[in-house]
């Protein structure tokens, strides 16, 4: 055992200090050294006893370092109420142990067996349409029943005890994919209960939730919580009430995140933080918020697949996935608490798409080294075998239905876990980001609570809040920008641009805090649509988006949204865009500067975007969505060129970032791309070409 370790252990055996800083984590676990560690997914449970040892060992041969274990193997774990069988695993991990490998080990409890639920069948989820979900498949229990959270203890308890102080074991997923795979919110009565209980806990009287529901609207006033139920669409007649809407997305979320901290806490008896916990987030998956558990867990990790077939990414977007997709979700996930990984990122043709192409050649190496570029402290694939029976016939593995011809995107992990020795070997240890990039540092704030508003209610269909949100994300990008997607808890100071996209709910301190950015040297844009409500969601009784007026020096006189097939035109000095989906005609006041004017319409000569100086900053208000990001993407650039800033000019799609003293581009356009290395630069990876789903990785 490391020494640093066997401390750690031993304090914690004595009962002291079971709560270390995150900062111990990092050292312990992640060590900037090891950068980026490659696993895979195996289930030992589904394959003959005797092919153990041949699949371990291959999964060494191809030079991976970690194997992820048992996340819904609880019938196998617990195959009757109280008897348990570890036997299998034990084996499994040990062979692992004997190659070299950690071991990454889950708790079971996405997939409850079936003699627990047909002993409890209260413990099974309910639907919108009132149903009650059966066994069969998986996340059909509920995590909010008292039941099912006692047999969770259960096995959780039983986990920790066996594992959580063995050193084979590296760490712990809890669960998998929180969610019920978009038959969320359960709507059974502890569901029910927890919601009013919730409410309760928020409003205080039911007068105050009539008030910040809007409830004199349509007689919907309620007398007392026990009358209230979680809002559920198919229920109702008419349109639904979005401050109730808002107000279920909050409780779901917390739901998630207590469950989460609710097994940690258990597991985190045995293994302090001498093993480290995670879940595997849905990258993008709106009912779950990873935010809410950056004090939780040791690291946040996520699951992607970026090739599943129905993205409209150009013409080889769905074999290559979405570069921005990719890219924001590290830089949300990575600054959540600044650990984080990939949980799960696909080997080759998924089954689950609406079409399940093949990914482009080197595109699964293409997004192995994104993720390092974005920080990811591992990538783990899912799944090492192609599964010959069950629900996810046609799925990849890194070998094939042999068990052992290792497939394409097997050599492309290969590939990529001898990149990282060869980058271990070359790592600079003080390595400083570059001063010209780390200028261009930027923050991108980005709530859920934002994005669930502006869905529930969009105003004009053709509204994207993540395109939106992807539109500003891929101008800094474009300009070189390194990027940290942040929430509000964080400190905006730390960051000389600060990007605040279509943010809806605000209250005083919030604005006061933008304004406060400003004046301090930030320079800070804002998009449409900020501003317009409170943390209820209820439009201000004064003027529209009415806290956010003297800070961008305009006024909104309006808003227009077009039906399709209609776009309207907005122009700057140079060139004219198209848009559709939000537009706002803005009044600037004296000393606001405007950038952008409608072209069309009858509104045509009306403002679309302005800029001030504020303080030593400047504010910069982006009133319209362009179709295709175009606008923004040329008014952003502008605002770091005139703050003094040099900034690149990439094609969308091609992305160069620094990480630990390495530069790494990669390229997900349809055409060659040249990366910018400098003469006399050492080239490790690839070359200063870099070919579609090529990479290129260098010191300076
Ligand atoms: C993920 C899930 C895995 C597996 C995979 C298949 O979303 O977490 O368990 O089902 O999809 O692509
Ligand atoms: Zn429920």
């Amino acid at each position: 055992m490391h020494r640093l370790t066997r401390h750690l252990f031993l304090a914690f055996a004595l009962g002291a200090a079971a709560h270390a800083a995150p900062a111990d984590t990092t050292a312990t676990f992640f060590p900037p050294a090891d950068l980026m560690r490659v696993g895979v997914y195996y289930y030992p449970e589904a394959w003959p006893a005797e092919q153990w040892p041949r699949d371990i060992a291959n999964i060494r041969k191809m030079g991976l370092e970690f194997v992820h274990m048992g996340e819904f193997a609880w019938a196998f774990m617990e195959p009757q109420e109280g008897r348990f069988d570890f036997e299998w695993l034990e084996r499994n991990v040990q062979l692992c142990a004997d190659q070299g490998l950690k071991v990454v080990l889950c708790t079971p409890t996405p997939a409850p067996p079936v003699w627990l639920t047909q002993a409890h069948p209260e413990v099974l989820m309910i639907d919108a349409d009132g149903r009650r979900m059966v066994h069969g498949t998986r996340q059909q229990a509920c995590w909010n029943v008292d039941t099912y959270r006692r047999y969770v203890a259960k096995i959780v308890d039983e986990l920790g005890r066996r594992y959580g102080r063995d050193p084979r074991v590296w760490g712990w997923q809890l669960d998998n994919e929180l969610s019920h795979y978009g038959k969320e919110p359960c709507h059974c009565e502890a569901c029910q209960t927890g919601f009013r209980n919730w409410l309760q806990k928020k409003y205080g009287t039911i007068g105050e939730l009539n008030r910040a529901w809007g409830n004199a609207f349509w007689s919907q006033m309620y007398q007392n919580f026990d009358q209230v139920r979680i809002p559920n669409p198919p229920e109702d007649v008419a349109q639904f009430n979005p401050h109730a809407m808002l107000d279920a997305q909050r409780w779901f979320a917390a739901t998630a995140a207590d469950y989460l901290r609710f097994q940690t806490e258990i597991l985190r008896r045995y293994c302090g933080h001498h093993q480290w916990i995670t879940t595997n987030f849905m990258h993008d998956f709106g009912a779950v918020d990873p935010a809410l558990s950056g004090r939780d867990l040791d690291i946040i990790t996520w699951t992607i697949y970026p090739a599943h077939g129905n993205l409209n990414e150009g013409p080889l977007g769905f074999r290559l996935g979405s570069a921005a997709t990719l890219s924001f979700a590290g830089d949300f996930h990575r600054t959540i608490n600044g650990l984080h990984g990939i949980m799960e990122l696909q080997p080759g043709q998924v089954n689950w798409g609406d079409v399940n192409p093949q990914p482009n050649p080197g595109a699964v190496h293409l997004w192995l080294l994104r993720a390092f570029a974005s920080g990811a402290k591992f990538v783990c694939t899912y799944r090492f075998r192609e599964p010959l029976s069950g629900a996810e016939l046609y799925h990849y593995g890194l070998v094939g239905s042999d068990g052992v011809t290792i497939t394409t995107g097997g050599e492309q992990y290969a590939q990529a876990a001898r990149e990282l020795v060869l980058l271990r070997q070359n790592l600079q240890p003080d390595a400083k980001a570059p001063a010209a990039y780390a200028v261009r540092r930027t923050a991108l704030l980005y709530g859920r609570e934002d994005r669930w508003d502006l869905d529930n209610h969009k105003q004009n269909i053709r509204w994207d809040t993540y395109g939106h949100l992807l539109k500003q994300y891929r101008a800094l990008k474009r300009a070189g920008a390194p990027v940290d997607v942040i929430t509000e808890d964080k400190d905006f100071n730390a960051y000389p641009f600060l990007v605040v996209p279509a943010y809806q709910l605000v209250d005083d301190q919030l604005v006061q805090r933008w304004k406060t950015y400003a004046e301090q040297g930030g320079h800070l844009i804002i998009t449409c649509r900020t501003g317009q409500k409170d943390r209820r969601g209820h439009l201000w009784e004064g003027p529209w988006a009415a806290p956010i007026l003297d800070l961008i020096g305009a006024k909104i006189s309006f808003y227009d949204t077009l039906p399709a097939p209609y776009t309207g035109r907005v122009r700057t000095p140079n060139q004219t865009y198209d848009w559709a989906s939000w537009g706002e005609v803005l009044e600037p006041r004296e000393g606001t500067t405007a950038l952008a004017r409608y072209d069309d319409q009858y509104y045509a000569g009306g403002v679309a975007a302005v800029t001030r100086p504020l303080g030593r900053g400047t504010v910069t208000y982006l009133g319209v969505d362009s179709l295709d990001g175009g606008l923004e993407a040329r008014l952003i650039r502008d605002v770091y060129v005139r703050a003094g800033v040099a900034v690149q000019q990439f094609d969308d799609g091609f992305l160069v970032d620094w990480r630990d003293g390495f530069w790494v581009a990669t390229n997900f356009t349809e055409k060659n791309q040249t990366a910018p290395i400098p003469e006399g630069a050492k080239v490790l990876v690839g070359a200063r070409d870099v070919p579609t789903a090529g990479v290129a990785v260098w010191q300076e």
